[in-house]
């Protein structure tokens, strides 16, 4: 697991390009630029609607480029932050030779190295990240995994690039579904308990920005307990669970099998989705 972010940059001297400057891209151009992990007139950007690239020229000094082609041909580095749907286009008829020499990192959801191999050639280095939203703001969790032309100076390049704007681990590509059900969509799960918590807070007449403060800032202090405490979640939840306390009283129904089971249920399903739009 690379925690946070290290002094030592591996790719100082590079030339990174991001593709798709969007919420992602855009998340992850901001990160390594305030962070200094690239120099500006090394970050060369892409994306079809102009007015999404522009800001970074103004505001940062990046370099814009009017295809995707220049962008290839003049990065070492090349991250791909488009839909899904939108690589076949993006790619199309281009010679697989030209995508040997490029570190390519896809973000892609749903989007297996096998496929990627098919449109980029067998001899493309490829990186395969799921990042999460956490990136905009500098918490995302993103797991990175890789084909066997990427070695492992070129993967810590990879995660060096998202620790930017969060934490890494590796994994195996075999989990790449399961990454996606727990930290992919569970930006959601906090944000689903924080809607329940305000709405449980409104329907027993407290006013909804008192009931929002309430949730959003419970949210936030059990993160930043769980982030910097050395005792886990379940030791920090005993923590605020006194015998015959409130909170032992609401986990007599959360702590239930059949809530695990409800659950368990929920993220299954998100895997199975994960695997059905799988390419
Ligand atoms: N959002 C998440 O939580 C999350 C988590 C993990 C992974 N991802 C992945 O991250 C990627 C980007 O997601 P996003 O939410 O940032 O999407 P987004 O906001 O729609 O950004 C994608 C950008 O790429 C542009 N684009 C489309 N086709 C292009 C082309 N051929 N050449 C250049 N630019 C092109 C889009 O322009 P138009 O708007 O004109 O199409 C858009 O500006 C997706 O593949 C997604 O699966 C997202």
């Amino acid at each position: 697991m690379v925690k946070g972010l290290s002094k030592m940059n591996c790719f100082k001297n590079k030339k990174i390009g991001v593709v798709g400057c969007g919420n992602m891209g855009g998340a992850l151009i901001k990160a390594l630029l305030s962070h200094r992990m690239v120099k500006s007139h090394r970050l060369y950007v892409y994306d079809t609607v102009r007015g999404k690239t522009l800001p970074y020229k103004k505001k940062y000094g990046a370099r814009i480029v009017l295809s995707f082609e220049q962008l290839l041909r003049r990065t070492d580095i090349l991250l791909l932050a488009v839909k899904p749907q939108d690589i076949k286009d993006l790619v199309k008829g281009i010679p697989k030779s030209r995508f040997t020499a490029t570190l390519i990192i896809s973000i892609l959801a749903g989007t297996t190295i096998s496929y990627l191999t098919k449109l980029l050639g067998n001899k493309a280095k490829i990186v395969r990240c799921m990042p999460n939203l956490g990136i905009v703001v500098g918490y995302g969790m993103t797991a990175v995994c890789k084909n066997r032309n990427v070695s492992l100076r070129d993967l810590s390049i990879a995660e060096r690039i998202f620790s930017c704007c969060g934490m890494t681990v590796r994994i195996p590509e075999k989990y790449i579904n399961v990454v996606t059900a727990l930290s992919g969509s569970g930006p959601a799960y906090y944000f689903f308990l924080t809607e329940l918590l305000t709405a449980e807070g409104m329907s027993r007449g407290i006013k909804r920005t008192n009931a929002e403060a309430l949730a959003q800032h419970t949210a936030l202090g059990a993160a930043r307990l769980m982030q910097q405490s050395k005792a886990s979640p379940k030791e920090l939840r005993k923590r605020v669970t006194s015998p015959g306390g409130t909170t032992e009283a609401a986990f007599t129904v959360l702590g239930s099998a059949r809530y695990k089971r409800f659950f368990s249920s929920a993220i299954t399903k998100a895997i199975k989705r994960a695997e059905k739009l799988s390419t």
